[in-house]
């Protein structure tokens, strides 16, 4: 689709949308069930539908077409938007999430390198190693039966992974204090994303207070691990070994400590409570869908014959990777991406204003019944090649697209490949009897009761 042009003398055609209450609009249903709501919302008025919050409009965008034309052919008159910078930045400073224009582009050209495929190759072996050394804590429950929480372990998992492909050193998701600071600051994003009058962090509730600790901790360690690695110069071979030689090409400058700092932080929280997530959905898919299940083990017999996955067997693991799409399909991590329009458009017929809040959500999009037949149901073979290749690009977009799809794509789709494949090989997990399963959408989709399975061999 080419950029729209608006001309003057067009008249100006509103998108339909809900009436909602006289006051508040349909502000209290998104708050209540955030996907309910825009799902239903998209089911019932179209492929772009205007929502009201009290004063303020969105936009809801769902068709891929549309995505498509705010996420990459008309990009550059929407930025990231004014509830990225206030619930964002707080944590992450202007680290690549949250950055804009110029200081984006120089740093996306600085860091891009990085996260090519075949410099992620080596971090493989990190990945399955810190999955057999869970493995090895799991024999504990595997002989007990007893039911623990899943999302926890994922969330610990992911998380060390990422803490020692970026700095090489071990953290610890649960005792270590990066761990906890990250535990804090997360809960404390998340709580302000779903408490939209709460006070900013400049005022000192004890919320804040505990938020600010956490901030200053991170500065402390990150600056302290910066510093010295810069006076050792040792190259470790990690992530942070390879931000700290990227020079812009143009002025043969590097990045500043306080700019490596944001990048590390945003690193750390982009890189792994995604990845988690989509791990936990997929076991509780699994273990809703023993045909599936039974079909992966084949694979994984066949394939690695008990051996520990390499990131060399990778595009052998075939259905192991449909799998991981198909869950990522109906549980986006990423929900919805937020988006500000700069000057007016046109989408599909219709205006989007100056500086209106647009909301694209892979959930609704993902369940688009033009595009995905039986759209609740969960089955891998949508993912084979030729269906894939029969759908418009942006019907399937859990990473995003354009300029500013996720940079850590492919470091994503090797971990959680690896992770499933090493542990799916050393057992089976199923869920507790009666643990409740219900998405919450916060900054990413997760589980709200967490998910309490049983591990056997
Ligand atoms: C399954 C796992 C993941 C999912 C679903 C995911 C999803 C996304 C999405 C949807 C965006 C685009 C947001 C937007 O357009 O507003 C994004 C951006 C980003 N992601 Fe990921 N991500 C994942 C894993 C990772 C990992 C492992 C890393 C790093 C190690 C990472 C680092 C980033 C960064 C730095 C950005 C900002 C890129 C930019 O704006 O230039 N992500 N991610």
């Amino acid at each position: 689709m080419s950029q729209a042009i608006v001309t003057p003398n067009r008249p100006r055609r509103v998108p339909p949308g809900p009436a909602g209450h006289w006051l508040w609009g349909s502000l209290l249903d998104f708050q209540a069930d955030p996907l309910r709501a825009y799902t239903e919302a998209a089911r019932q008025y179209g492929d772009i539908v205007r929502l009201r919050s009290g004063p303020w409009y969105s936009y809801l965008i769902a068709h891929p077409d549309f995505v498509k034309h705010v996420l990459q052919d008309n990009h550059r008159n929407y930025n990231k938007g004014a509830l990225i910078a206030a619930y964002l930045k707080p944590l992450l400073g202007e680290g690549l999430v949250t950055s804009e224009g110029d200081l984006w582009l120089r740093q996306r050209r600085l860091m891009q390198p990085a996260f090519h495929k075949q410099r992620l190759a080596h971090f493989g072996q990190t990945m399955t190693d810190k999955t057999l050394a869970m493995l090895d804590r799991w024999q504990t429950y595997a002989g007990s039966g007893e039911p623990f929480d899943v999302s926890a372990e994922m969330m610990r998992l992911t998380l060390s992974i990422v803490g020692k492909t970026l700095f090489s050193t071990e953290v610890e998701a649960t005792s270590g204090e990066v761990g906890q600071a990250m535990e804090v600051a997360q809960a404390h994003v998340n709580y302000r994303t779903t408490h939209p009058f709460s006070l900013p962090e400049r005022f000192p509730t004890p919320r804040n207070r505990r938020f600010r600790q956490a901030k200053a901790t991170f500065d402390r360690i990150l600056l302290g691990i910066i510093e010295d690695r810069r006076q050792s110069g040792e190259d470790k071979g990690d992530l942070l070994g390879m931000l700290l030689a990227a020079r812009d090409e143009a002025t043969g400058e590097g990045m500043s400590d306080e700019q490596l700092r944001d990048e590390t932080v945003t690193l750390f929280l982009a890189g792994h409570e995604t990845t988690a997530n989509t791990l936990t959905w997929t076991w509780y898919l699994l273990s809703q869908h023993p045909e599936v299940a039974r079909r992966l083990r084949e694979e994984l017999a066949a394939v690695l014959g008990g051996r520990t996955p390499t990131v060399a067997q990778i595009p052998d693991l075939k259905y192991t990777t449909q799998v991981i799409e198909e869950a990522m399909r109906l549980y986006p991590p990423a929900w919805v991406i937020t988006r500000g329009s700069i000057s007016q458009d046109e989408i599909g017929g219709y205006t989007i204003p100056a500086r209106a809040l647009i909301s694209i959500s892979p959930y609704v999009t993902h369940r688009h019944p033009d595009f995905w037949p039986n759209p609740a149901v969960f089955d891998p073979d949508r993912f084979t090649p030729e269906r894939a290749a029969s759908r418009p690009r942006y019907a399937y977009f859990p990473f995003g697209g354009g300029p500013r799809q996720c940079i850590g794509n492919n470091f994503a789709l090797m971990e959680a490949t690896l992770i499933l494949a090493t542990v799916a090989q050393a057992g089976r997990l199923d869920l507790a009897p009666g643990h409740p399963v219900t998405p919450e959408p916060l900054i990413t989709l997760r589980p709200r009761y967490g998910m309490r399975m049983r591990f056997q061999h």
